[in-house]
């Protein structure tokens, strides 16, 4: 079979493992590998390249993506949709495993409702994927972010500071929760949870009597006020808006130097958590959906998705993936303010 790959949205470190997993599957079972660049970009222009043994060597601990990544939605026209089954097609595609988070596994869901043959695996630092434990890429991202804040207790102890840490996840709070609970911080912000101004005051002000510094997570996501500016951001090819500059971080750090006359930053650092070699568990679970994703094309299960369950890879529909993302539950709410100063 000649099987075609692509990585899409945003890159976050285990793609090159699970471009490898597939890889070398592939080549054990006398299957052809043709990566199609920049997500589904590369099936909209028609680029792409042979993926071979050699192209996935050193594949293990480099983050980002060796096919280039990008936001396109092939499925908004259906030009785009026409584009994306005449190139599978004059490649000689047999089955395409699409690599990717809710946006890419949605698309990859709308080429099978086409009659295409197609399977995927999810990715994405913001670990919102329903159907899978984990996601490779979150526990990379979310060492990054629990660094950055011990590095920040360093600085706000000598200074005497509140410091607020802005990190990533989208609608998702997972990053900020692994952050907050995994770094110690003295009070954590997720967009799951009604904002409650009194508990943040009260959390750094008794971290600030008791220790001389206090620390906050916020997750971008956080509905902190009434609108940031949320509502005007510009929008990706998805509908997504984008977050980075709404500001959560910044607000929260203006709000403890009004309400408790302490002095106070925000550091938000953004895609910083999103490059970078993957962590052991990343770098196994991603080698281990990329040559599942190449199990599932063999076996003919096309519109499925490899997942990680327990200790166990399986597959499930990507309807059941794509239906709705995966949120912070309440036994981990429970467990975060636990730690609350
Ligand atoms: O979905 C992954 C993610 O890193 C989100 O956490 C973040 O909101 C978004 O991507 C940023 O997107 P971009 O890389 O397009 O700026």
């Amino acid at each position: 079979m000649r099987i075609g790959v692509l990585t899409g949205g945003g890159d976050c470190p285990g793609l090159n493992p699970a471009l490898r997993g597939l890889v070398l599957r592939c080549v054990q079972r006398g299957h052809s590998v043709t990566g199609f660049l920049d997500g589904w970009k590369g099936l909209l222009d028609g680029r792409s390249r042979p993926l071979t043994a050699l192209d996935v060597e050193d594949a293990m601990g480099r983050g980002g993506t060796l096919l280039g990544t990008s936001r396109t939605n092939p499925f908004k026209t259906e030009e785009g949709a026409r584009t994306v089954l005449s190139t599978l097609q004059s490649a000689q595609i047999d089955a395409l495993v699409a690599i990717g988070g809710d946006d890419t596994l949605t698309a990859a869901r709308e080429l099978h409702t086409r009659g295409g043959r197609v399977v995927g695996v999810p990715k994405t630092m913001d670990n919102d994927v329903r159907g899978t434990d984990w996601t490779f890429g979150f526990f990379s991202a979310s060492s990054v972010s629990t660094d950055a804040l011990e590095r920040l207790k360093d600085t706000a102890r000598s200074h005497h500071r509140a410091v607020v840490l802005e990190v990533m996840g989208r609608s998702a709070g997972w990053v900020a929760l692994a952050t907050g609970l995994g770094g110690g911080a003295h009070y954590t912000i997720l967009p799951e949870e009604r904002f409650d101004p009194e508990h943040l005051l009260a959390a750094v002000d008794r971290a600030m009597k008791a220790h001389g510094y206090a620390l906050v997570v916020a997750s971008e996501g956080a509905e902190v006020s009434a609108p940031l500016d949320g509502g005007a951001a510009a929008k990706d090819d998805f509908g997504h808006a984008l977050l980075k500059e709404r500001g959560v971080g910044a607000f929260i750090a203006r709000l403890l130097e009004e309400k408790l006359g302490v002095e106070a930053r925000s550091v938000a650092i953004g895609h910083v958590q999103r490059g970078g070699p993957p962590t052991l568990f990343d770098r196994l679970l991603a080698l281990r959906l990329g040559a599942k994703a190449a199990d599932l094309v063999e076996e003919g299960r096309f519109g499925e998705v490899a997942v990680l369950r327990g200790e166990n890879v399986t597959s499930i529909p990507l309807e059941q993936a794509v239906a709705s993302s995966k949120t912070v539950d309440a036994s981990w709410l429970d467990l975060l303010h636990t730690f609350d100063a």
